[in-house]
C-alpha cells in the first residue's frame, strides 16, 4: 500500500527520502517518487517499479543544503502504475504527495479542467495539487490555501505538500490514513505513514488525529483539528530497535518470521499467565458487563484467526460467537445488537475495510476491543479496549507470526471468558494454561522437518490446484494454509472443511489434484480420515499432516505426537507457512513482496 515520507533540516534530504521510502518498501508498491525544494528551486524524480529504480534516476543529484522534501511508494488505485500517475504530483510551483482516497476527486477535476487546467495523470491526488494553486491565487496566504483546500476534500487522505513561495514550510493533512511527525534534536522534522523510517533518525513523535492539518517550518509547527481549533502536538519517545527490521541471515523477512514465532508468542504470554487464570490488565470488566455474544470482524489472515477463535469461544466460554469478513459487513446494514462485544482483529490496525466496521460498531453504541500488533495504529486509538499481539515488526507481506499470536491471544481469550462464565472447571482451566504454557516450544522449526519439506516441495510445482482441508478449527487452518500458498507462490489453492469434499469440491480430484490434509490426532481424527479416504479413492494426490502414520497419503508430514488439538493446531501452522515458502522460493518468486499485494490495505 502507498506511503509517504517528508523531511525538513540540513542533511541529505534525497538520501534521508530514499532510505524512509525503503523502510516502507514492505508495505508494497508499484512506482516511487520524491521532490526536493533547496535553494528556491526544484527537483523531481519518479520511477516505475522497485526503489533501485529512482536510486538510479537520482544518483547525480546532490542536496546538501537545508532543503523541504517529499517521497511516496505509489500501490495504483486510480491509473496504471506509470511514471505519470506516480507521486509526487506538480502544479505550476508545487508539488503533492498522498495516501488514500479523495472521493470527489471527479467533480474538482472537471471544474479544474473548466478553468482551464491540464491534468497529467489519472490519480485522484493530481486534483489536490491543482486546486491547492487554484486558491494560493485568491488567498492571503499558502496556509489558507492548503487549509480551503483540505475542507474541500472528501475521503480519506495523508497529504504532504510543498511549494515555492513558502519555500521552508511543508504543509501536512490526515484524515483516516497514518501519519506521523518526528523530531529530534538537530532541529529537523520528518514525516511517515509509519514508525519504521523515522526509528533511528528521531527521538519523539507525534500521531496525527483525524481531521489534523497545519504546517512545519524549522522553527514552527502549527496544527488545527477539524474544527480549525489550533492545538499542541504530544509527543512520545520513538523505539530505537532497528534490529528487527533486519533479516538476520534468513533468505526473506516471512522465513525469519516463520522462526521467531516460538519468542514472540512467549512475548504474547508474557505476564498473562497464571497457574488457573488468564490475566488481561488491558480489559477491565465494564467492557464485558452486559455482553451475550461476540462478534469478530477482519479482513484476509486476520479474519481466519477470528474464524478460529469463534470455535474456541463457544467450546470453552460458550458464548454465542459469530465472524465476519469486515469489506461484506460494512455494506450489509448488519443488525447490531447493544449486548454484542464487537471485536476487529487486523495486524496493522490500518485496513480501510476492518477500521470502518470498528467505526459502525462504535456508532451504533457497542462496546469494542481490538487485537492488533501495532500499538498507536487507528484502530488501537479508536477501540475502547485494546489487546496487543506483540509479534513485533511483520515485514513479509505474508502473514505469519501475526496470526501465530493472534490464535494465541484467542485461545487466552476464550479461557479468560471461561472463567468469568464458570463454563469450564478450575481444573480444566489450569490443563488448557499449560498447554499454553507449551506454545512457544511446538512451534520452533524443526531443521529436520525444514529439510524434509524443503525436499518435498519439489513435487508441488504443477497441477491444478490445491485443496488444503481440516475440521473444525483446522478449517481455518486449511483456510489460511491456502492463502499462504496462493499469496506466494501464485497456484490456485482453496482451503475447505473437510466434510464438504463430497458436496462439489470433490468433482476436481484427479492426480494434479493435491490435497493438503490436516489430520489431528485430538479432534474428529476418524471423520476427517474418511473424508481424506474419498479423495484418495478418486486418485487425488494426497499430502497428510498429522502425527499419525496414514497408508493412503502419497507424501506424509510427520508432526510431534502432542496432547492437545490445540497444540497440534501450532504444530501444522509451522508445516503449512514452510511448505508455502519452500514451494514459492522453488518457483523463484519474491516472498516476500508478492505480485499486486500489499502489507497494510488502507484502501477499500
Ligand atoms: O493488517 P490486517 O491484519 O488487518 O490485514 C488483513 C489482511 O490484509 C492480511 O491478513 C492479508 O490477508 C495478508 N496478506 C495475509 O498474509
Amino acid at each position: 500500500m502507498c506511503g509517504i515520507v517528508g523531511y525538513l533540516g540540513n542533511k541529505n534530504a534525497k538520501e534521508i527520502l530514499l532510505s524512509g521510502l525503503k523502510e516502507l518498501e514492505y508495505r508494497g508498491y508499484d512506482s516511487s517518487g520524491i521532490a526536493v525544494l533547496q535553494n528556491g528551486k526544484f527537483d523531481s524524480f519518479k520511477a516505475i517499479g522497485k526503489l533501485v529504480n529512482l536510486e538510479e534516476k537520482t544518483k547525480d543529484f546532490v542536496t546538501d543544503n537545508f532543503s523541504i522534501g517529499i517521497g511516496h511508494t505509489r500501490w495504483a488505485t486510480h491509473g496504471k502504475p506509470t511514471e505519470l500517475n506516480a507521486h509526487p504530483h506538480i502544479g505550476d510551483e508545487s508539488y503533492v504527495v498522498h495516501n488514500g482516497i479523495i472521493e470527489n476527486y471527479a467533480e474538482l477535476k472537471q471544474e479544474l479542467i473548466t478553468d482551464g487546467v491540464t491534468f497529467l495523470s489519472q490519480t485522484d491526488t493530481e486534483v489536490i495539487v491543482h486546486q491547492f494553486e487554484k486558491n494560493l491565487n485568491i488567498s492571503d496566504s499558502a496556509f489558507e490555501a492548503f487549509k480551503k483546500t483540505i475542507s474541500e476534500l472528501k475521503g480519506a487522505y495523508a497529504i504532504l505538500l510543498v511549494t515555492k513561495s513558502t519555500g521552508e514550510t511543508i504543509f501536512f493533512a490526515k484524515n483516516a490514513s497514518p501519519m506521523i511527525l518526528g523530531i529530534n534534536d538537530e532541529n529537523e522534522k520528518y514525516f511517515a505513514s509509519s514508525d519504521t523510517p523515522l526509528i533511528g533518525q528521531c527521538s519523539d513523535v507525534n500521531y496525527f488525529e483525524d481531521g489534523d492539518y497545519g504546517y512545519v517550518t524549522p522553527t514552527e509547527l502549527v496544527i488545527f483539528t477539524k474544527d480549525d481549533v489550533k492545538k499542541e502536538a504530544i509527543f512520545t519517545k520513538l523505539s530505537t530497535n532497528k534490529l528487527s527490521a533486519q533479516k538476520d541471515g534468513f533468505r526473506f523477512f516471512m522465513e525469519k518470521e516463520i522462526y521467531e514465532q516460538s519468542s514472540v508468542i512467549a512475548d504474547t504470554l508474557l505476564g498473562r499467565l497464571s497457574d488457573d487464570e488468564i490475566l488481561f490488565n488491558e480489559l477491565d470488566d465494564s467492557l464485558l458487563n452486559g455482553i451475550n455474544e461476540i462478534k469478530l470482524c477482519a479482513c484476509g489472515t486476520s479474519y481466519h484467526s477470528a474464524l478460529t477463535a469463534s470455535y474456541l469461544f463457544e467450546r470453552y466460554a460458550k458464548i454465542k460467537t459469530s465472524t465476519e469478513v469486515a469489506s461484506e459487513f460494512r455494506y450489509r446494514q448488519p443488525i447490531m445488537s447493544k449486548d454484542t462485544l464487537f471485536v476487529v482483529i487486523s495486524q496493522s490496525g490500518e485496513t480501510a475495510d476492518t477500521l470502518e466496521t470498528l467505526k459502525m460498531a462504535k456508532a451504533a453504541g457497542l462496546k469494542t476491543l481490538v487485537i492488533c500488533n501495532v500499538d498507536n495504529s487507528s484502530m488501537v486509538r479508536l477501540a475502547d479496549a485494546c489487546i496487543l499481539t506483540r509479534a513485533g515488526v511483520e515485514k513479509g507481506v505474508a502473514s505469519t507470526k501475526a496470526f501465530a499470536t493472534q490464535v494465541t491471544i484467542f485461545w487466552m481469550m476464550a479461557l479468560y471468558l471461561a472463567k468469568r462464565n464458570t463454563s469450564l472447571s478450575s481444573q480444566e482451566i489450569a490443563k488448557q494454561i499449560k498447554f499454553l504454557r507449551e506454545v512457544p516450544s511446538i512451534v520452533k522449526v524443526d531443521d529436520e522437518m525444514h529439510e524434509r519439506i524443503k525436499r518435498l516441495s519439489k513435487r508441488y510445482l504443477h497441477g491444478h490446484g490445491f485443496f488444503f482441508i481440516g475440521r473444525d478449527v483446522f478449517y481455518p487452518l486449511a483456510l489460511e494454509g491456502a492463502l499462504k500458498l496462493k499469496e506466494i507462490s501464485y497456484l490456485h489453492a482453496e482451503g475447505y472443511p473437510s466434510g464438504e469434499m463430497k458436496h462439489g469440491p470433490i468433482a476436481l480430484a484427479d492426480p494434479e489434484l493435491f490435497t493438503i490434509a490436516l489430520l489431528p490426532q485430538h479432534l474428529l481424527y476418524e471423520k476427517a480420515k474418511s473424508n481424506v479416504e474419498e479423495l484418495s479413492a478418486r486418485d487425488s494426490t494426497i499430502c497428510v499432516i498429522s502425527s499419525q502414520e496414514f497408508d493412503k497419503a502419497d507424501d506424509f508430514i510427520p508432526i510431534n505426537e502432542c496432547t492437545d488439538y490445540m497444540l497440534e493446531f501450532f504444530e501444522m501452522m509451522i508445516v503449512i507457512q514452510v511448505l508455502s515458502l519452500e514451494i514459492a522460493v522453488r518457483l523463484g518468486n519474491d516472498v516476500d513482496m508478492p505480485r499486486n499485494l500489499a502489507k497494510s490495505v488502507t484502501v477499500e
